[in-house]
């Protein structure tokens, strides 16, 4: 069993980013500025932020931190947003979700303005992931595809088992694994709460993509050994035995599933990081998409 190292993996990728930050600076070019907007006080959310605007540090990258009340209406939210469309020293910026209940999401995602949507989340960039073209792809799929590539996981030909199919993970994921690249060429079926007789999909899959945000719904006995198991939950579970009063648990029950599997990532320490530093790249391109 070979561990998937986010942790390790991203770090890596931050040095390199921090490389062509360096370069840029050296070049007397911009340096690339990531603006981050949380509305309200999630704890999960604050968490997020927080790591994003560090990450930025540790590259070199400026950064915003917009924080709003919880009771921001979806039009201030809307005004933020247009000033930071026609802000020309932003790069690119997200608004961190989930939002408030009152609060449009879609609204909001479609709001941004498609060349500063580091998320990947716009309909523009979706629509041209989907069609191969060049776009900012979504972090945490386009970190699952940096992992691969990085482990030399092979994936052509392989059965590959994406559970959920959310519009930040499951969905891309899907599309992008059944593309013509490094980490594609795979024969993708993509199981949700819908799907009837999972355990028997999930025995045929040689790579498997937990991302329903279920905690240990995976377990041995539904993954055949040599698998390879990309696990993206992460879920604050209730553990009186920690000082913050939780720990943090994955989609796949790790004991029972990782001495079956090939490659398996940790929860933390696998998806997570690599999000963060694929959100980097984002931002790093978004500025030299701009200058060029
Ligand atoms: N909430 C959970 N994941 C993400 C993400 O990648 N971007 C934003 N903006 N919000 C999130």
């Amino acid at each position: 069993m070979i561990l998937l190292d986010g942790k390790k993996t991203a770090a890596d990728l931050k040095q390199e980013i921090a490389l062509s930050v360096q370069k840029l600076k050296k070049q007397g070019k911009k340096i690339p500025h990531l603006a981050a907007v949380l509305v309200g006080e999630n704890g999960a959310s604050m968490t997020y932020v927080n790591a994003k605007v560090k990450a930025c540090e540790l590259v070199g990258f400026k950064s915003t931190l917009i924080k709003l009340p919880e009771d921001t209406t979806e039009e201030k939210l809307l005004q933020e947003i247009e000033t930071l469309n026609n802000n020309k020293n932003v790069d690119g910026f997200i608004v961190q979700l989930p939002l408030p209940k009152h609060i449009n999401e879609q609204k909001i995602v479609m709001a941004v303005n498609p060349d500063k949507d580091v998320d990947g989340f716009h309909p523009v960039n979706v629509g041209k992931m989907t069609l191969d073209l060049p776009c900012f792809l979504p972090a945490t799929p386009f970190g699952i595809l940096e992992l691969l590539e990085r482990y030399n996981v092979e994936t052509s030909g392989k059965n590959v088992v994406i559970i959920g199919r959310s519009h930040i993970v499951g969905r891309p994921m899907s599309i992008l694994m059944s593309q013509k690249r490094t980490a594609g060429n795979a024969t993708v079926t993509v199981a949700h709460s819908r799907t009837k007789n999972l355990k028997e999909i999930t025995l045929q899959a040689d790579i498997i993509v937990a991302a329903l945000g279920k905690p240990e719904f995976l377990t041995g006995a539904m993954v055949k050994n040599g698998v390879t198991i990309i696990d993206v939950g992460i879920t604050r579970v209730e553990d009186t035995t920690k000082k913050r009063g939780y720990r943090l648990a994955g989609d796949v029950h790790f004991e029972s599933v990782a001495p079956k599997s090939a490659f398996i990532t940790p929860v933390p320490g696998g998806v997570g990081p690599m999000t963060i530093a694929m959100l980097m790249k984002n931002t790093l391109l978004a500025c030299e998409r701009k200058e060029n």
